[in-house]
């Protein structure tokens, strides 16, 4: 049940152009990523983003001035990327696979970013591209996956009502939080076109992973569950509200830290986040 890179990188390739669309309440993640990052920022100089696609996180900080190393397998998001960046000096380009960054010594960058794809899409690889993540970051880093109790009930709400019985691929996602899409006979037919593979956490396995690598998580949970559990209208409402906006986001985190660490997460993007700082 190996992850197909190629196949993996060819899907991204042909998602390159969309990665920037804003659906449903990607917004809210995004900008709960975005207050994380800012606290990290204390005393790094140098930044590496793994799977940093189309640079909605890269550019901004290269504009900042911190000196950012972009890291994706597509070729198509980083030419995007590097039109953004246009007169940037202060921002490299590498097209690179997450599971191996070789190319990268140890300890290379004060703070390493992974976010939303470029570990849980690795599949069976995933511990992979945490330990390389771990490997190239000298002090800080954050990480977001793909949250198993946000992907449960995704898997069962499109699974139950096709098949009319639960099928294997639900047992999996709870048991392992794993998904190939050669992995039983159905998984083909429950997602159209192709679906490779994908590794969902729960807080406790993802602070494992990164704690054997030589970090101390400081923080894994949910991120924004409240804007799963409050609904469409307040996501659409908040969104058109930038004051609202900075409220919610407030109740968010509290959610987040005081409710249900354990939540699922957004809708939208990898609904759970880790923090941590080297040994
Ligand atoms: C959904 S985008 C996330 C972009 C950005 N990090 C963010 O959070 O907004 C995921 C990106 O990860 C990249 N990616 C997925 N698997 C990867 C891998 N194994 N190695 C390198 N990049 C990968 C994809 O090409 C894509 O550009």
């Amino acid at each position: 049940m190996k992850p197909d890179f190629k196949k993996e990188q060819a899907w991204w390739e042909n998602k390159a152009a969309g990665e920037e669309r804003d659906i449903a309440d990607e917004a809210v993640n995004r900008a709960l990523r975005w207050r994380e990052i800012e606290r990290s920022l204390k005393g790094v100089k140098t930044i590496a983003e793994v799977g940093a696609a189309t640079g909605a996180f890269t550019i901004p900080l290269a504009k900042r001035g911190y000196q950012v190393t972009h890291i994706d397998f597509s070729a198509a998001a980083i030419a995007l990327a590097k039109t953004k960046a246009k007169g940037l000096k202060n921002i490299e380009f590498t097209q690179a696979n997450a599971a191996d960054l070789r190319q990268f010594r140890d300890r290379t960058f004060d703070l390493v970013l992974n976010m939303d794809g470029a570990v849980s899409f690795c599949g069976k690889d995933a511990k992979k591209s945490i330990k390389e993540t771990c490997r190239i970051c000298r002090k800080k880093l954050l990480i977001t996956a793909s949250n198993k109790a946000w992907l449960i009930p995704v898997w069962v709400g499109s699974t139950f009502p096709k098949f009319k019985k639960l099928v294997p691929a639900v047992k999996a996602m709870i048991k392992d939080g794993f998904w190939h899409y050669d992995q039983h006979p159905h998984n083909k037919k429950i997602v159209p076109g192709y679906f490779g593979t994908l590794q969902a956490f729960l807080p406790s396995e993802l602070s494992a992973l990164i704690n054997a690598n030589g970090f101390k998580v400081k923080t894994c949970r949910g991120l924004g569950s409240l804007a799963n559990l409050a609904g469409k209208d307040t996501i659409d409402f908040v969104k058109q509200n930038p004051r609202a906006m900075e409220t919610f986001l407030d109740l968010c985190e509290d959610f987040d830290r005081d409710i249900m660490p354990g939540g699922p997460g957004t809708k939208q993007r990898a609904g759970l986040i880790a923090i941590a700082t080297r040994k």
